[in-house]
């Protein structure tokens, strides 16, 4: 890993044996980009690939000089306004109501290791020979501003993490209209965007559009990264695969309000910018203030897609998630949201707890329902002290009952909201998010804590404290149910409203960061209604996330392969759940439903005790499975192999052990189909020579025989034949009817 300067033609090189980064200043002092991919030879000048010419009926920046306009140059944090007509990087307002700047490079500085971004979430280099981070410093003379933007190359990942940093050491205010964490000027546009998309209970499907001239953009206006998009999009070419061919992945570590763009211009290059979204966003920067921009980082893969999505599986698992749960595998947990949902009290959720103890759970976790009078989804947030009646020795007897059992107990929060009807509304109504002298608009019959303000924050933590100091818990499901309307800080002054979203999101982060130090065993899973705020900001404190409240399986394996594309396996929350499916009403087989959920973090949400007896024993032997093969699940390599998007909703996909030496191989048919095809499958990341045992098969296969020829999946079931004589028989296919998975363990012998 290095970082090459080159003094004569000002140019940069980032690289590591397997991706280069390179761009260079310009004769404006602003930085021109050279090139993003595999990695080329240092020790050489690169400028030819951005040889300027004359282009006809543009404006140039210098007199007489008809070769160099920033309209026809690629760029690295462009301006707009001063001959570029793209959408900028940035945005400057000033007193005189100009926006136009002259930011001019002046100087910069390569350090080993990476700084630390104050109070974001961001990847992370634990030791300094891990990465390399290259700070350069622009300036504008005029507004008195400095201007930096950080670069990080990372030894042992394919990527590059980018912010910037805006200091005023004027004497004027100004105001910040615009700020992306990244913006990227490629060469062509000769690309295909895959965007995660979706709503409540379909979150992260993948879709897919030829990049057009003009932008192309994904973003979130709802206070939280949202399940309409994902705060992540990526390009491919157009032969690429999962394994073969360039793509480029962009994700922005932020939890709130984000714009992903693409932006082909008129002579086909393309520019890709991520950060917070502009719209809904002003930061005052006084004299003397400084604002940074949330992490994004870029990755490329000349692997395919499944090259990218572990890329950032790696390094996310690895340089962003931090603290003690990092790459450790989690608890089986019982929840007893859909066992109960607020209907319960201690004896039944005893029993539940026992029972699931008895097959083998690890850990109970009590969902929403235990606090102040809260007996329905009306009332109650923001009064986190037990409800006596339905927990008579409260959430330390309770919990302490389950730690007796041998199992870690967990506890649910929704520590942003509130409900009208709560003791903490009555005390304080003004630390609900609302416009003065407007209504407020209400979602599932609760409001937005003010969490801009940072004395709210104190106080719902010091609640939490209060509850987590007296009982023992060892994981937090932290939900959040509803976007922010009405948005308005009432603590901010009138030209500090447009700080009010971003504010909010690092007073969450505060209040993670806070639980996270104080007890740092403790085992956070975020959750938005599902997965609705599913994103690298809330991986660096919550390393696992509920991945969407639709726990039918013929929905999740579309919504976990999609979520794969960027987030790793052990990182999506995934139960098996009672039938008739409460989302959607399907009826599943139980070894079905624990297939799919396997490919996650496990566990159940049902009554154990309306099991039947049968249905308990696969409950045992499924936990049983999973202790046996969570290693290489959860911290394996995952590779993805039929797309459920492209298949009917079939899909395939695998978990490899980093030793090579076991993988757990699993199909999924949704529905039958009447005398088929014979299918097999192309496997990856097994190694070539080794010979494989597949469990249920008599024979073994190569790692490459598996790998280039394939692993024939069992034959389905035909139909019926009529034999000469009248008889009629069945064909003997094992694989029969609607909704069926197999799971295969491969071991190296
Ligand atoms: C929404 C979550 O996604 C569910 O799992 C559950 O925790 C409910 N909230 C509780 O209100």
């Amino acid at each position: 890993m290095q970082i090459e300067y080159r003094k004569e033609e000002r140019q940069f090189h980032l690289c590591n044996g397997r991706i280069s980064y390179i761009f260079h200043v310009m004769e404006n002092g602003q930085l021109g980009h050279l090139y993003f991919g595999k990695q080329i030879h240092t020790g050489k000048s690169y400028l030819y690939l951005q040889k300027q010419r004359s282009h006809c009926h543009t404006a140039y920046a210098y007199e007489n000089n008809f070769c160099f306009s920033l309209d026809t140059v690629r760029q690295e944090y462009p301006a707009y306004g001063t001959t570029d007509f793209r959408e900028p990087a940035y945005r400057i307002s000033q007193r005189n109501g100009s926006h136009i700047t002259d930011f001019v490079c002046c100087g910069h500085e390569i350090r080993p290791g990476k700084p630390k971004l104050s109070g974001l979430p961001a990847t992370y280099a634990e030791t300094e020979d891990e990465a390399e981070t290259l700070i350069i410093s622009l300036w504008d003379e005029l507004l008195q501003v400095k201007m930096e933007l950080l670069y990080t190359i990372f030894r042992d990942h394919d990527a590059i993490a980018r912010s910037v940093r805006f200091a005023n050491q004027g004497t004027e205010t100004v105001f910040l209209d615009r700020a992306m964490s990244l913006s990227v000027d490629f060469f062509d546009s000769d690309f295909t965007m895959l965007q995660l998309d979706g709503t409540w209970a379909r979150e992260r499907y993948i879709s897919e559009r030829t990049l057009q001239k003009g932008i192309q953009s994904v973003g979130s206006l709802r206070g939280a990264s949202s399940a309409v998009h994902n705060p992540f999009l990526a390009l491919k070419r157009k032969n690429t695969t999962e394994y073969d061919g360039e793509a480029y992945g962009c994700s922005l570590i932020y939890s709130g309000n984000f714009l992903m763009q693409a932006e082909v211009d008129h002579y086909e290059v393309l520019r890709v910018m991520a950060g917070i979204h502009p719209s809904e966003f002003c930061w005052k920067l006084a004299p003397k203030e400084s604002f940074q921009t949330p992490e994004a980082v870029m990755v490329y893969s000349c692997q395919g897609l499944n090259g990218m999505s572990q890329a950032f599986h790696e390094l996310y698992n690895k340089r962003l998630v931090h603290g003690s749960w990092r790459e450790r595998t989690r608890p089986i947990l019982i929840n007893n949201w859909e066992a109960t949902y607020f209907d319960f009290n201690q004896d039944k959720l005893l029993e539940i707890a026992r029972k699931a103890g008895e097959l083998g759970a690890e850990m109970f976790v009590l969902d929403d329902g235990w606090f102040g009078e809260r007996n329905n989804a009306s009332q109650s947030l923001g009064d986190w002290t037990p409800n006596y009646d339905k927990l008579p020795d409260g959430i330390r007897g309770l919990a302490e009952k389950i730690t007796a059992m041998g199992m870690k107990f967990g506890l649910w929060f929704e520590p942003e909201m509130v409900n009208r009807v709560s003791e903490l509304y009555q005390k304080h109504p003004e630390w609900v998010v609302r416009t003065p002298n407007r209504r407020m608009s209400v979602g599932r019959n609760q409001y937005v804590l003010d969490y801009s303000n940072p004395e709210v924050v104190q106080y719902i933590g010091g609640l939490m404290e209060a509850i987590l100091d007296d009982a023992p818990v060892s994981y937090i499901k932290w939900d959040m149910n509803r976007n922010i309307t009405e948005a308005f800080g009432a603590s901010l002054p009138a030209d500090r409203q447009g700080e009010f979203f971003h504010r909010y999101i690092l007073g969450v982060y505060s209040l993670y960061e806070r639980l996270t130090e104080k007890y740092p065993e403790i085992l956070f899973e975020s959750c938005a209604s599902g997965g609705g705020r599913f994103d690298p900001g809330m991986l660096y404190y919550a390393p696992q996330c509920w991945t969407s409240d639709d726990t039918d399986a013929v929905e999740r394996i579309k919504i976990q392969y999609g979520t794969s594309l960027c987030y790793p396996v052990v990182s999506m929350g995934s139960h098996v759940s009672a039938v008739p499916n409460h989302q959607v009403g399907r009826v599943t087989g139980m070894d079905f439903r624990a297939a799919v959920a396997y490919f996650g973090t496990f566990g159940y949400e049902l009554d154990v005790n309306m099991l039947t007896d049968a249905e308990q024993a696969q409950m045992k032997e499924q936990i049983a499975f999973f202790k046996k093969y969570r290693e290489v699940i959860q911290l394996g390599r995952f590779y993805r192999l039929r797309s459920p998007f492209e298949n009917q909703g079939d899909g395939a996909w695998m978990c490899v052990s980093r030793d090579k030496r076991t993988a757990i191989l699993a199909t999924y048919k949704v529905l039958a189909r009447v005398n088929p095809r014979m299918k097999k499958l192309l496997l990856s990341g097994l190694d070539a020579e080794t010979e494989y045992s597949v469990s249920g098969r008599k024979e073994t296969y190569y790692g490459d025989e598996l790998m280039n020829a394939g692993f024939v999946e069992e034959l389905e079931f035909t139909g019926y034949n009529v034999r000469d004589n009248g008889t009629i028989i069945y064909d003997n296919g094992t694989d029969k009817g609607d909704f069926t998975a197999h799971i295969y363990v491969l071991e190296g012998r």
